[in-house]
Protein backbone atom coordinates (compact mmCIF):
# COMPACT_ATOMS: atom_id res chain seq x y z
CA UNK A 1 0.00 0.00 0.00
CA UNK A 2 1.54 3.48 -1.06
CA UNK A 3 2.07 5.91 1.62
CA UNK A 4 -0.37 7.96 0.74
CA UNK A 5 -3.37 5.96 0.72
CA UNK A 6 -6.47 6.81 2.99
CA UNK A 7 -7.15 4.48 5.61
CA UNK A 8 -10.69 4.06 6.69
CA UNK A 9 -11.11 3.68 10.39
CA UNK A 10 -14.84 2.09 11.30
CA UNK A 11 -15.42 3.17 15.14
CA UNK A 12 -12.82 5.46 14.94
CA UNK A 13 -14.60 7.76 17.53
CA UNK A 14 -14.28 4.97 20.33
CA UNK A 15 -12.17 3.96 22.80
CA UNK A 16 -9.61 1.86 20.54
CA UNK A 17 -10.82 3.37 16.89
CA UNK A 18 -10.01 7.32 18.50
CA UNK A 19 -6.45 6.26 19.75
CA UNK A 20 -5.63 4.20 15.65
CA UNK A 21 -6.85 7.23 14.15
CA UNK A 22 -4.24 9.29 16.89
CA UNK A 23 -1.30 7.31 15.87
CA UNK A 24 -1.97 7.04 12.20
CA UNK A 25 -2.46 10.55 12.44
CA UNK A 26 0.70 11.19 14.73
CA UNK A 27 2.76 9.26 11.22
CA UNK A 28 1.75 11.44 8.55
CA UNK A 29 -1.03 8.95 7.67
CA UNK A 30 -4.51 10.33 5.64
CA UNK A 31 -7.23 8.82 8.25
CA UNK A 32 -10.94 8.52 7.12
CA UNK A 33 -12.65 7.89 11.10
CA UNK A 34 -16.27 7.60 10.59
CA UNK A 35 -18.94 6.55 13.08
CA UNK A 36 -22.86 7.69 13.45
CA UNK A 37 -21.98 10.85 14.91
CA UNK A 38 -19.56 12.09 11.96
CA UNK A 39 -19.27 13.87 8.34
CA UNK A 40 -19.28 11.31 6.28
CA UNK A 41 -21.45 9.26 8.59
CA UNK A 42 -20.81 5.75 8.73
CA UNK A 43 -23.90 3.29 10.09
CA UNK A 44 -23.91 -0.66 10.15
CA UNK A 45 -27.74 -0.39 10.11
CA UNK A 46 -27.78 1.57 7.03
CA UNK A 47 -26.17 0.06 4.13
CA UNK A 48 -26.94 3.94 2.28
CA UNK A 49 -24.11 5.16 4.38
CA UNK A 50 -21.50 2.42 3.02
CA UNK A 51 -20.74 3.23 -0.21
CA UNK A 52 -19.65 7.24 0.61
CA UNK A 53 -16.83 6.34 3.09
CA UNK A 54 -15.73 3.08 1.16
CA UNK A 55 -14.91 5.32 -1.78
CA UNK A 56 -10.74 5.48 -2.42
CA UNK A 57 -9.96 3.27 0.55
CA UNK A 58 -7.22 0.75 -0.40
CA UNK A 59 -7.18 -0.28 3.34
CA UNK A 60 -9.78 -0.33 6.86
CA UNK A 61 -10.09 -1.19 9.75
CA UNK A 62 -13.15 -2.69 11.31
CA UNK A 63 -14.17 -2.46 15.04
CA UNK A 64 -17.52 -3.49 15.68
CA UNK A 65 -19.63 -2.07 18.60
CA UNK A 66 -20.55 -4.42 21.46
CA UNK A 67 -22.99 -6.50 20.15
CA UNK A 68 -23.10 -6.02 16.72
CA UNK A 69 -22.74 -8.19 13.65
CA UNK A 70 -21.06 -7.63 10.57
CA UNK A 71 -23.55 -7.29 8.01
CA UNK A 72 -23.36 -9.72 5.12
CA UNK A 73 -23.04 -7.33 2.19
CA UNK A 74 -20.29 -5.36 3.92
CA UNK A 75 -17.10 -7.03 2.81
CA UNK A 76 -18.74 -7.40 -0.42
CA UNK A 77 -19.22 -3.61 -0.67
CA UNK A 78 -15.69 -2.92 0.73
CA UNK A 79 -14.27 -5.52 -1.95
CA UNK A 80 -16.44 -4.14 -5.27
CA UNK A 81 -15.01 -0.21 -3.88
CA UNK A 82 -11.55 -1.23 -3.73
CA UNK A 83 -10.70 -2.07 -0.21
CA UNK A 84 -7.47 -4.67 -0.27
CA UNK A 85 -6.85 -4.74 3.21
CA UNK A 86 -8.56 -5.40 6.86
CA UNK A 87 -7.59 -5.67 10.27
CA UNK A 88 -10.44 -6.74 12.09
CA UNK A 89 -9.95 -5.80 15.86
CA UNK A 90 -11.93 -8.91 17.49
CA UNK A 91 -12.01 -10.13 21.32
CA UNK A 92 -10.18 -12.53 22.86
CA UNK A 93 -13.08 -14.13 25.22
CA UNK A 94 -14.38 -14.82 21.65
CA UNK A 95 -14.69 -18.46 22.50
CA UNK A 96 -15.64 -18.81 26.05
CA UNK A 97 -17.71 -15.58 26.10
CA UNK A 98 -19.25 -17.01 22.81
CA UNK A 99 -19.66 -14.18 20.64
CA UNK A 100 -20.59 -15.85 17.64
CA UNK A 101 -21.22 -11.96 16.20
CA UNK A 102 -17.12 -11.88 15.96
CA UNK A 103 -16.71 -15.74 15.06
CA UNK A 104 -18.60 -15.09 11.80
CA UNK A 105 -16.71 -11.65 10.98
CA UNK A 106 -13.53 -13.16 11.30
CA UNK A 107 -14.28 -16.24 8.94
CA UNK A 108 -16.07 -13.75 6.81
CA UNK A 109 -12.52 -11.39 6.39
CA UNK A 110 -10.24 -14.30 6.10
CA UNK A 111 -12.99 -15.97 3.26
CA UNK A 112 -12.94 -12.21 1.63
CA UNK A 113 -9.87 -12.17 -0.68
CA UNK A 114 -8.59 -9.27 1.18
CA UNK A 115 -5.35 -9.02 2.76
CA UNK A 116 -6.13 -9.13 6.78
CA UNK A 117 -5.01 -9.85 10.19
CA UNK A 118 -7.06 -9.94 13.23
CA UNK A 119 -6.36 -8.41 16.79
CA UNK A 120 -7.95 -10.24 19.62
CA UNK A 121 -7.31 -8.28 22.50
CA UNK A 122 -8.03 -8.92 26.21
CA UNK A 123 -9.59 -6.70 28.81
CA UNK A 124 -8.81 -3.20 27.84
CA UNK A 125 -7.31 -1.19 31.04
CA UNK A 126 -9.47 1.32 29.89
CA UNK A 127 -13.11 -0.39 30.97
CA UNK A 128 -12.34 1.07 34.60
CA UNK A 129 -13.09 4.25 32.95
CA UNK A 130 -15.87 3.29 31.09
CA UNK A 131 -18.39 -0.12 31.55
CA UNK A 132 -16.86 -0.18 34.96
CA UNK A 133 -16.25 3.28 36.37
CA UNK A 134 -19.74 3.91 37.99
CA UNK A 135 -19.17 0.43 40.31
CA UNK A 136 -15.40 1.53 41.09
CA UNK A 137 -16.87 4.88 42.20
CA UNK A 138 -19.21 3.34 44.21
CA UNK A 139 -16.89 1.01 46.04
CA UNK A 140 -17.92 -2.33 44.65
CA UNK A 141 -17.29 -4.17 41.53
CA UNK A 142 -19.17 -7.18 40.85
CA UNK A 143 -17.66 -9.24 37.65
CA UNK A 144 -18.26 -13.20 37.91
CA UNK A 145 -14.67 -14.44 37.02
CA UNK A 146 -13.75 -15.32 40.46
CA UNK A 147 -9.75 -14.41 41.18
CA UNK A 148 -8.48 -15.63 37.41
CA UNK A 149 -5.94 -13.57 36.87
CA UNK A 150 -6.88 -11.34 33.08
CA UNK A 151 -4.54 -10.11 30.94
CA UNK A 152 -5.81 -6.15 30.79
CA UNK A 153 -4.23 -4.30 28.40
CA UNK A 154 -3.72 -1.04 27.08
CA UNK A 155 -6.31 0.30 24.34
CA UNK A 156 -3.10 2.48 23.41
CA UNK A 157 -1.04 -0.72 22.86
CA UNK A 158 -3.71 -2.67 21.12
CA UNK A 159 -4.08 0.91 18.92
CA UNK A 160 -0.33 0.51 18.13
CA UNK A 161 -0.46 -3.14 17.02
CA UNK A 162 -3.53 -2.11 14.71
CA UNK A 163 -1.43 0.22 13.25
CA UNK A 164 1.15 -1.96 12.59
CA UNK A 165 -0.92 -4.22 11.01
CA UNK A 166 -2.62 -1.78 9.02
CA UNK A 167 0.69 0.13 7.75
CA UNK A 168 3.08 -2.57 7.79
CA UNK A 169 3.27 -6.16 6.06
CA UNK A 170 4.72 -8.43 8.87
CA UNK A 171 1.20 -9.29 10.06
CA UNK A 172 -0.93 -10.33 7.24
CA UNK A 173 -2.69 -13.20 7.45
CA UNK A 174 -2.09 -13.07 11.36
CA UNK A 175 -4.18 -13.85 14.45
CA UNK A 176 -2.68 -11.96 17.23
CA UNK A 177 -3.98 -12.65 20.56
CA UNK A 178 -2.60 -9.39 22.65
CA UNK A 179 -2.79 -8.52 26.58
CA UNK A 180 -0.75 -6.47 28.89
CA UNK A 181 2.49 -7.42 30.17
CA UNK A 182 1.34 -8.51 33.64
CA UNK A 183 -2.15 -10.62 34.35
CA UNK A 184 -4.21 -9.89 37.48
CA UNK A 185 -7.25 -10.63 38.93
CA UNK A 186 -9.85 -7.94 39.46
CA UNK A 187 -9.48 -8.27 42.54
CA UNK A 188 -5.69 -6.96 42.45
CA UNK A 189 -6.78 -4.27 40.11
CA UNK A 190 -9.49 -2.77 42.43
CA UNK A 191 -7.02 -2.66 45.04
CA UNK A 192 -4.64 -0.97 42.86
CA UNK A 193 -7.45 1.85 42.28
CA UNK A 194 -8.08 2.04 45.53
CA UNK A 195 -4.35 2.09 46.70
CA UNK A 196 -4.14 5.00 44.08
CA UNK A 197 -7.30 6.95 44.55
CA UNK A 198 -7.32 6.27 48.15
CA UNK A 199 -10.85 5.22 48.15
CA UNK A 200 -12.39 1.77 49.42
CA UNK A 201 -13.34 -0.30 46.42
CA UNK A 202 -14.29 -4.03 47.22
CA UNK A 203 -14.41 -6.66 44.23
CA UNK A 204 -17.10 -9.54 44.70
CA UNK A 205 -16.04 -12.76 41.54
CA UNK A 206 -19.33 -14.57 42.42
CA UNK A 207 -22.69 -15.32 40.43
CA UNK A 208 -24.70 -14.05 42.98
CA UNK A 209 -23.13 -10.42 43.19
CA UNK A 210 -23.70 -9.89 39.86
CA UNK A 211 -27.15 -11.41 39.34
CA UNK A 212 -28.20 -9.31 42.82
CA UNK A 213 -26.89 -6.24 40.99
CA UNK A 214 -27.88 -6.49 36.93
CA UNK A 215 -30.97 -7.34 38.40
CA UNK A 216 -31.25 -3.87 40.21
CA UNK A 217 -29.87 -2.35 36.76
CA UNK A 218 -32.62 -3.73 35.18
CA UNK A 219 -31.06 -6.19 32.77
CA UNK A 220 -33.80 -9.41 31.84
CA UNK A 221 -32.82 -12.64 33.50
CA UNK A 222 -31.82 -14.73 30.50
CA UNK A 223 -28.98 -11.98 29.48
CA UNK A 224 -27.86 -11.81 32.99
CA UNK A 225 -28.03 -16.08 33.28
CA UNK A 226 -26.43 -16.21 29.60
CA UNK A 227 -23.38 -13.70 31.01
CA UNK A 228 -22.79 -15.61 34.32
CA UNK A 229 -22.24 -18.91 31.95
CA UNK A 230 -19.81 -17.03 29.83
CA UNK A 231 -17.89 -15.51 32.56
CA UNK A 232 -18.14 -19.24 34.28
CA UNK A 233 -16.24 -20.13 31.29
CA UNK A 234 -13.95 -17.53 31.67
CA UNK A 235 -13.20 -18.42 35.13
CA UNK A 236 -13.10 -22.55 34.43
CA UNK A 237 -9.85 -21.30 32.13
CA UNK A 238 -8.02 -20.19 35.00
CA UNK A 239 -5.35 -17.48 34.70
CA UNK A 240 -4.22 -15.84 31.90
CA UNK A 241 -0.36 -15.92 31.00
CA UNK A 242 0.68 -12.92 28.94
CA UNK A 243 1.11 -13.79 25.18
CA UNK A 244 4.34 -11.57 24.88
CA UNK A 245 3.14 -10.28 21.28
CA UNK A 246 2.84 -6.35 21.94
CA UNK A 247 6.29 -6.80 23.20
CA UNK A 248 7.14 -8.31 20.03
CA UNK A 249 5.48 -6.69 17.58
CA UNK A 250 6.39 -3.27 19.38
CA UNK A 251 9.85 -4.14 20.36
CA UNK A 252 9.14 -2.26 23.90
CA UNK A 253 7.24 -3.14 26.97
CA UNK A 254 3.71 -2.97 26.96
CA UNK A 255 1.78 -0.75 29.46
CA UNK A 256 1.70 -2.10 32.94
CA UNK A 257 -1.97 -1.43 34.75
CA UNK A 258 -0.18 0.43 37.49
CA UNK A 259 0.89 3.04 35.08
CA UNK A 260 -2.27 3.36 33.47
CA UNK A 261 -4.20 3.34 36.82
CA UNK A 262 -1.77 6.31 37.99
CA UNK A 263 -2.74 8.41 34.68
CA UNK A 264 -5.99 8.06 35.15
CA UNK A 265 -6.31 8.69 38.97
CA UNK A 266 -4.48 11.87 37.74
CA UNK A 267 -6.87 12.42 35.26
CA UNK A 268 -9.35 12.36 38.16
CA UNK A 269 -11.46 9.77 36.73
CA UNK A 270 -12.94 7.95 39.54
CA UNK A 271 -13.47 11.69 41.06
CA UNK A 272 -17.44 11.07 41.95
CA UNK A 273 -18.61 14.32 40.31
CA UNK A 274 -16.53 13.72 36.89
N1 LIG B 1 -13.89 -3.74 26.42
C1 LIG B 1 -13.12 -4.79 26.42
O1 LIG B 1 -12.52 -5.17 27.44
C2 LIG B 1 -12.92 -5.56 25.14
C3 LIG B 1 -11.94 -6.56 25.10
C4 LIG B 1 -11.71 -7.22 23.89
C5 LIG B 1 -12.44 -6.88 22.76
N2 LIG B 1 -13.39 -5.92 22.85
C6 LIG B 1 -14.15 -5.57 21.63
O2 LIG B 1 -13.89 -4.22 21.33
C7 LIG B 1 -15.04 -3.67 20.67
C8 LIG B 1 -15.42 -2.40 21.37
O3 LIG B 1 -14.33 -1.48 21.24
P1 LIG B 1 -14.37 -0.04 21.90
O4 LIG B 1 -14.52 -0.20 23.38
O5 LIG B 1 -13.24 0.75 21.38
O6 LIG B 1 -15.74 0.50 21.35
P2 LIG B 1 -16.48 1.84 21.74
O7 LIG B 1 -15.59 2.74 22.54
O8 LIG B 1 -17.81 1.45 22.30
O9 LIG B 1 -16.67 2.53 20.31
C9 LIG B 1 -17.59 2.00 19.38
C10 LIG B 1 -17.41 2.80 18.10
O10 LIG B 1 -18.36 2.34 17.14
C11 LIG B 1 -19.22 3.43 16.77
N3 LIG B 1 -20.56 2.89 16.58
C12 LIG B 1 -21.44 2.48 17.52
N4 LIG B 1 -22.56 2.03 16.93
C13 LIG B 1 -22.37 2.15 15.58
C14 LIG B 1 -23.17 1.88 14.44
N5 LIG B 1 -24.40 1.36 14.54
N6 LIG B 1 -22.66 2.13 13.21
C15 LIG B 1 -21.41 2.65 13.07
N7 LIG B 1 -20.59 2.93 14.12
C16 LIG B 1 -21.09 2.69 15.36
C17 LIG B 1 -19.13 4.42 17.92
O11 LIG B 1 -19.40 5.75 17.51
P3 LIG B 1 -20.92 6.32 17.41
O12 LIG B 1 -21.59 5.98 18.69
O13 LIG B 1 -20.68 7.79 17.19
O14 LIG B 1 -21.53 5.68 16.22
C18 LIG B 1 -17.65 4.30 18.27
O15 LIG B 1 -16.86 5.00 17.33
C19 LIG B 1 -16.11 -4.74 20.70
O16 LIG B 1 -16.10 -5.41 19.45
C20 LIG B 1 -15.65 -5.68 21.80
O17 LIG B 1 -16.09 -7.02 21.61
C21 LIG B 1 -13.64 -5.23 24.01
Amino acid sequence: MSLDSTILVLGGTGTVGSRVVARLRDAGRDVRAVSRHTSPRFDWADPGTWEGVLAGVPVMFVLLPDQTAMPEAFLPAALRAGVRRVVLHSDRGLEVMGLDHLRKAEQDVRDSGAEWTIVRPDWFHQDFETFFRQPVVDGRLCVPVGDAAQGFIDADDIAAVEVAALTGDDLLGELVEVTGPRALSFGAAVAEIGAATGREITFDGTPGAYRETMRADGLPDEVIEALISGFGRLAARGDTKPTGVVEQILKRPGRDFTDYVADAAARDVWSRAR
